[in-house]
């Protein structure tokens, strides 16, 4: 059993910007105990069109800088970071527990439909890795999968145009284009992407389980805090931190969607990687 004040220091969540707080909000619904620190990553924003040496370096610096504040688990909320970055991110932090969003969006897919046709919307970078195939065929080798790169939504989101007929066209047009696939789910492989979640469902065939990992990664946080006997058992309420590294104003009201409660600038501290 590790002590108490190991089990009172928070865990770090990192994402390259505000999309994370989909991940941090499902861990606060599961884990309503635990401190948490938050760091997105805006000033570098977007990390999903950038090369994997640069992903990596930014993951690197930003959960380094989570590290310095002390935290007791890592969490990277960001696919396109957990895609490129995870095992040298294990290695970089060890031996801090680091739990990704990959493995847990495959395991939610698979218990979705054994066997079934996966379509993963991602960023271009987790797109082109393929980290999505490789966890999900590794679960259910008999599963076909297709990854597809969906930029725009990323931007979608971030302006708040999550619903209407803007952005059900542009959803329209990137399912068409992964057309004859026909999947049975469709994987959101992308922090930003459950705030699309019912314009894909109303836009995607009748029958298609749409897959979020934003609540299988809290429970596969909820295992890693178990196995390492770090699990906050206190009365006194939890605390949270905002950190991001340019862009309070827009930090809290692009934030604010994805967290679902109104932010304000002073929620978020200003910091240097
Ligand atoms: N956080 C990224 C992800 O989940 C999306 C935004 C970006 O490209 O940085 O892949």
């Amino acid at each position: 059993m590790k002590d108490d004040k190991q089990s009172d220091l928070p865990i770090g969540v990192f994402d390259s910007g505000v999309g994370g707080l989909t991940v941090l909000k499902a861990i606060q619904e599961a884990l309503p105990n635990e401190n948490l620190i938050y760091l997105g990553d805006t000033a570098r924003l977007p990390y999903g069109t950038k090369s994997p040496v640069s992903i990596e370096r930014y993951a690197i610096q930003a959960a380094a800088k989570l590290q310095e504040q002390g935290i007791k688990l890592l969490v990277v909320a960001c696919n396109t970071a957990s895609a490129v970055a995870l095992d040298s991110l294990r290695e970089a932090m060890a031996p801090l527990p680091v739990v990704g969003v990959v493995e847990p969006g495959a395991t939610a897919a698979v218990a979705a439909h054994p066997g079934g046709r996966h379509l993963v919307l991602a960023t271009e970078a987790t797109a082109r890795l393929g980290a999505y195939s490789r966890a999900i065929t590794a679960l259910d080798p008999q599963a076909v999968v297709r990854e597809k790169a969906c930029e725009m939504l990323v931007s979608l989101a971030e302006e708040g145009w999550s619903d209407g007929d803007i952005a059900r066209r542009i959803v329209r047009r990137y399912l068409d284009e992964a057309d004859g696939h026909d999947p049975d789910t469709i994987i959101l492989g992308c922090t930003h992407f459950p705030l699309l979640k019912d314009t894909i469902q109303g836009v995607a065939d009748a029958g298609v389980t749409i897959v979020d990992s934003a609540s299988t990664a809290a429970e596969a946080v909820c295992d890693a805090l178990i196995e390492n006997s770090l699990m906050r058992d206190r009365d006194q309420p939890a605390q949270l931190r905002l950190l991001a590294t340019d862009g309070a104003t827009r930090f809290a009201r692009v934030g604010g969607q994805f967290l679902g409660h109104d932010l304000s600038y002073k929620d978020v501290e200003l910091v240097d990687l």
